[in-house]
């Protein structure tokens, strides 16, 4: 597809990913339109979406593209075709949801809100005002508890084990469905454990180090045997923009009518970590930073605990598919964006400017 004075829309772009794919648009998309989106809601810390704003504001000086956001809910649906209607996005990145999968038991409404009347209202935008490619976030959790690894998109995905899960698995039957009956191309993307600077505190390394650094115990489930495939924040950002720019195939089917221009791909690293390996780094990695001193009795801050609802033993990427068809996989390893959150974190919650 053409590039050229192209308009994209990123929705969550006060979120974790979502800014950071806003700021490699500036640098990969010149001229560009891009339009943010975030209702900017507490689930967590507003001061990270804030900073993340300032940030985007930041690497829009240095860029060709222009830059507007706006603050508003997926679930308005008026407000979210007012923007289509404003600004007809060529490319919609879809990146706004409820995350999290334990919240997924306290609040459920959030995520029926968000992650299905608000999807609904982007498909329905993408209809109405049609747009070249559609790339929506889902998750490794639609895996829920698969026992094969690594989980493969050709894999039976059909026993969701938290209602985030269901959701996002809900995400992939609507696009197939809106696919297939308006021709929109669209291409999910099952992220696993994203992690990074200026990251999710819900998520463990971060909730672990906010807890260290209190002096409070952290809690390890399902006594430490649980595997995680992390990815860095800046392989899931690689993996989205290259996916933006290539929209599945619009074609024919023997019986003549379009097939629906649909994909689905993992992006995770394929390489699980053991939660205890995975500590022992990031403990390692918050001394080196001076996050924690070099005396900090860990073992005394640890307690091994059983598996929580919702949760999953092992999530395990194969993404094979995305190399197949788009010449990349994660490389970053755990140690190095661990060392890249651990330093991050020093400056933001520790630097000149907190003293
Ligand atoms: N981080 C991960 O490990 C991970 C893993 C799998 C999937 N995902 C998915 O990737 C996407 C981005 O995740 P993230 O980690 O950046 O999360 P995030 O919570 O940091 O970002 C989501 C953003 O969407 C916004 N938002 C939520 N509901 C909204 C609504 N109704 N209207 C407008 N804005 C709304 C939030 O304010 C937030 O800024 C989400 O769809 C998430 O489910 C993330």
């Amino acid at each position: 597809m053409s590039l050229k004075n192209i308009t994209i829309l990123v929705t969550g772009s006060s979120g974790f990913i979502g800014a950071n794919v806003v700021k490699r648009i500036f640098k990969d998309y010149d001229g560009a339109v891009v339009i943010g989106l975030d209702n900017m809601n507490d689930y967590y810390d507003v001061a990270l979406k804030k900073y993340r704003l300032a940030e985007i504001e930041e690497a829009q000086k240095n860029s060709s593209c222009t830059y507007k956001f706006f603050k508003a809910d997926l679930a308005d649906k008026g407000t979210i075709n007012q923007i289509f209607e404003e600004y007809k996005p060529d490319i919609v990145v879809n990146l706004a949801a409820q995350a999290g999968v334990r919240y997924s038991i306290e609040n459920p409404q959030a995520y029926i809100d968000s992650n299905i009347i608000g999807f609904y209202n982007i498909l329905e935008a993408s209809r109405h005002y049609p747009v070249e490619h559609l790339v929506y976030a889902s998750s490794s959790s639609v895996y829920g508890g698969n026992k094969k690894v690594p989980f493969s998109v050709d894999d039976m995905v059909d026993n969701p084990v938290s209602l985030y899960a269901a959701t996002k698995k809900s995400n992939e039957l609507l696009a197939h469905a809106y696919s297939k009956l308006y021709n929109i191309p669209s291409t999910g993307l099952r992220f696993f454990t994203v992690y990074g600077p200026a990251g999710r505190p819900d998520m463990a390394y971060f909730g672990f180090t906010n807890k260290l650094v209190k002096g409070e115990t952290i809690k390890i489930f399902n006594y430490g045997n649980c595997r995680r495939d992390f990815t860095y924040v800046d392989d899931i950002v690689e993996g989205v923009v290259r996916v933006m720019k290539k929209p599945p195939e619009k074609k024919n089917g023997e019986d003549g009518l379009p097939l629906p221009p649909y994909a689905v791909y993992n992006i995770g690293g394929g390489q699980p970590e053991n939660l205890l390996d995975f500590v022992q780094i990031l403990s390692e990695e918050l001394v080196r930073a001076g996050v924690l001193p070099s005396d900090y009795d860990f073992e005394a801050h640890k307690e091994l605990v059983p598996m929580q609802p919702g949760d999953v033993p092992v999530t395990y990427a194969d993404a094979s598919a995305l190399e197949r068809d788009f010449g990349f996989k994660p490389t970053i390893d755990l140690r190095t964006g661990l060392r890249h959150f651990a330093e991050w974190y020093k400056d933001f919650y520790m630097g000149e400017s907190n003293k």
